[in-house]
């Protein structure tokens, strides 16, 4: 049963939609004050009087509605400051959530609202034959965190890795393999090896600035379909993808469409002739642009003065294809906020194309990730790639399981589930606009708000599980306040899925997690599970311990993140 609802439903205010109004309701913040409660400061525009008069109001009516009272849902009502308390029955509610996660199993938090409608999400996003470091991490995981999330709400989600794979990089690479490259050192080495190509040609070029011609003219090579060139590019391309498909695999994460930049270079020509048509392009400096100062912003530049195209062009091109192709709700951008601009920039023009669906085009930004241990620079080569900041977290998570349980079975596989799900939790714990420094020491605390700390808890409550045995059925016993609690932050699983994807903020799945794990623990060193007063009571405290399982796994799909069965 969703109280929030109940609630919304039973009290009336007049000009105020039940949808309102469930909005307005939060969880009280302590058990002592409810369990839900109405800010009423909210009201007092609308109604016209003080907050606490609302709140007076409101109660005495909810008191003297027989309908209420004889549900017997709420057992409570109070008027305090202005805040409308409301307790809750709560065995009933207790029973009903538990009931809920216990028959719903892995469905719990699933919705259907999703149906019949399409996201596209565009995340990860790699330049071929460049570091993939470890700022690509947030896009990716948040991305792959979002299609998940999407997904389990009923949407149809289109994973897309729009490839960086155009421009003169891909001459440079050319000349510089050509000069100085060996294929079986770059089959073997990978986007290393080809990094170091391009590290090595920019260096070189400083003194010949030929090389840098050279680079231009492999590039139109690529552009005009000559066979060698167009062959080397696909074999870096190749190179890049299968190193890349590694990370993927560990971080368990998947596309749709691998459609990149190359693959619009073809489809611009009628973006851009429909700019001209609609009277949006203008000359600039031989540039072929879309003026946008009356919105304050630089101009968008479309075609260069040699008529090629830019970052921006192709944008556009993408985007009127995925509407075209997967006739989109939404479609999101999971991208660095450095590209602010871009995004406002390319998303205006297309409005002013007089695109309705621009509307529906998203930036989801976020913050940069750094390691403690300093920045870095791709064209000098000090790179720190993702691959090894994942094994170096699943290397010391192996140090320190050994530390800890020496006889541990599969400590290999345990140390990887801990090593990866900690870069993965690390990413996506804070809101996704922050700046964070990675610390490993951070993400692998085992007490600390990390993954590692909810695998552990999971662990736990597994091998509680393996002694005790799951319950076919139980009963309510006298609840304590570890349980209710606990119970507490289970039920709002439903409502935490939702609200990350309406806000694109993955984070909340991580901290719902870690609120569970903490709320559990609680509950496990208060209450005696196995060695409970009585039988009734230790069935529940099994089935509770269950549910928790259950709803912290459902959690750690969306993230992506595995769970050890022993730790
Ligand atoms: N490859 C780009 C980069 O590394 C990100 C692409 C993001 N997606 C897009 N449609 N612009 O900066």
């Amino acid at each position: 049963m969703d109280y929030k609802q109940y609630i919304a439903e039973k009290i009336k205010v007049e000009g105020l939609s039940q949808e309102e109004l469930y909005e307005m309701i939060g969880l009280a913040p302590n058990l002592e004050m409810g369990d839900y409660a109405l800010p009423c400061f909210k009201l007092a525009k609308l109604m016209r009087k003080s907050p606490v008069a609302i709140a007076e109001e409101l109660k005495n009516t909810i008191m003297s509605d027989e309908v209420i009272m004889s549900d017997k849902v709420i057992s409570e009502v109070a008027a305090v400051n202005g805040y409308l308390n409301f307790k809750i029955n709560k065995d009933s509610f207790v029973k009903a959530t538990l009931d809920k996660i216990l028959s719903e199993k892995d469905d719990f938090g699933r919705s259907t609202e999703g149906n019949g409608k399409t996201i596209c999400l565009d995340y990860s996003s790699i330049n071929i034959a460049k570091p993939f470091h470890i700022g690509h991490l947030s896009t990716t995981v948040l991305g792959g965190a979002l299609y998940r999330i999407f997904n389990f709400l009923g949407y149809h989600t289109v994973g897309i890795n729009h490839l960086g794979d155009y421009g003169t990089q891909f001459g440079k690479l050319i000349s510089a393999y050509k000069r100085w490259g060996d294929k079986a050192t770059i089959e073997k080495g990978g986007i290393r090896a080809l990094n170091e190509l391009y590290v090595k040609f920019h260096q070189e070029a400083e003194e010949h600035p030929e090389y840098d011609d050279e680079a231009r003219a492999y590039f139109k090579r690529i552009e005009e379909g000559d066979a060698e060139c167009l062959e080397l590019f696909h074999w870096f391309k190749e190179l890049t993808l299968k190193d890349v498909q590694k990370i993927y695999d560990m971080l368990d994460i998947h596309f749709d469409s691998y459609a990149g930049e190359s693959f619009y270079s073809d489809k611009m020509g009628p973006v851009v002739e429909e700019l001209r048509a609609k009277n949006l392009l203008i000359e600039s400096r031989g540039a072929q642009v879309v003026d946008l100062e009356a919105y304050n912003m630089p101009p968008c530049i479309i075609l260069k003065s040699d008529g090629t195209s830019l970052y921006a062009t192709r944008d556009m091109s993408a985007a009127m294809y995925r509407k075209e192709h997967y006739d989109f709700d939404k479609c999101l951008y999971v991208v660095a906020y450095q590209q602010n601009l871009h995004f406002k920039q390319f998303f205006k023009v297309l409005e002013l194309m007089g695109k309705e669906w621009a509307k529906d085009l998203v930036h989801v930004a976020y913050g940069m990730v750094s390691l403690e241990e300093g920045t870095m620079s791709t064209r000098k080569g000090n790179v720190v790639f993702l691959e090894d900041v994942i094994s170096k977290c699943i290397e010391k998570a192996y140090t320190i399981i050994d530390e800890k349980n020496p006889d541990l079975e599969n400590k290999e596989d345990v140390a990887k589930k801990v090593g990866v799900g900690a870069v993965v939790f690390g990413a996506l714990y804070n809101n996704k606009i922050k700046d964070i420094v990675f610390s490993y020491d951070k993400v692998l605390n085992f007490d600390g708000e990390t993954s590692v700390y909810v695998q552990y808890t999971c662990a736990r409550a597994k091998s509680v599980l393996q002694k005790g045995g799951v319950p076919e059925t139980y009963e309510i016993p006298t609840l304590t306040n570890p349980e209710i609690e606990l119970v507490k932050a289970l039920a709002t699983f439903p409502d935490v899925v939702k609200s990350a994807a309406e806000k694109y903020e993955p984070s909340f799945i991580p901290r719902f997690a870690v609120d569970v794990a903490q709320k559990f623990n609680k509950f496990y060193f208060d209450c005696k599970i196995l060695a409970a007063e009585d039988e009734k009571t230790k069935n529940f405290r099994l089935a509770l311990t269950n549910a928790t399982l259950q709803a912290l796994k459902n959690a750690f799909t969306l993230l992506g993140i595995g769970l050890p069965d022993k730790m």
